[in-house]
């Protein structure tokens, strides 16, 4: 992250640490995740330690801390889908990509997200992949749907 990007994203703000969280929307905002040497530099700026940015920045699921892959897996945990098992089509999708939420593939291939509701809770519980909204699904049915996108 160039120096003067940074001195552009910081120049509004006060330095003070409720800037925090705003500063690291307008850094995710420009990258699509928050560099590491950008989270450095806001530690200088802020006074604070980069643990502490990580901690502050982990508990929000808005932040992402590598880059996103060239597709993009998303598991509904609403509670439409929660109560139709959402968490084992989250489990599914872990293991298949050997990732948590918010990271990426080695490969670059994939990345993992979990979100709140994608609005179509009467087809619960929902997975997206790219822009194709797959809805009631099963832990069969997602691998298959995985299986053939892998396959391509
Ligand atoms: S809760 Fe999953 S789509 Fe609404």
């Amino acid at each position: 992250m160039a120096d003067d990007v940074f001195v552009r994203i910081t120049r509004e703000f006060k330095g003070e640490r409720a800037d925090l969280i705003p500063v690291l929307q307008k850094i995710q905002s420009i990258y699509d995740y928050l560099p590491r040497e950008a989270i450095a530099k806001t530690a200088r700026w802020l006074k604070i330690s980069e643990n502490e940015i990580f901690g502050v920045a982990t508990f929000y699921t808005q932040f992402r801390f590598m880059p996103r892959g060239r597709h993009h897996v998303k598991v509904c945990l609403g509670t439409a889908c929660h109560v139709k098992s959402g968490e084992q089509m989250l489990e599914v999708a872990k293991r298949r990509f050997e990732i948590e939420p918010g990271e990426t593939t080695k490969d670059g291939e994939y990345d993992l997200e979990r979100v709140v509701c994608l609005g179509c809770c009467a087809l619960a519980p929902v997975v997206t992949l790219d822009d194709k909204i797959y809805g009631q699904m099963s832990v069969l049915k997602l691998q298959g749907i995985l299986d053939e996108q892998q396959k391509t």
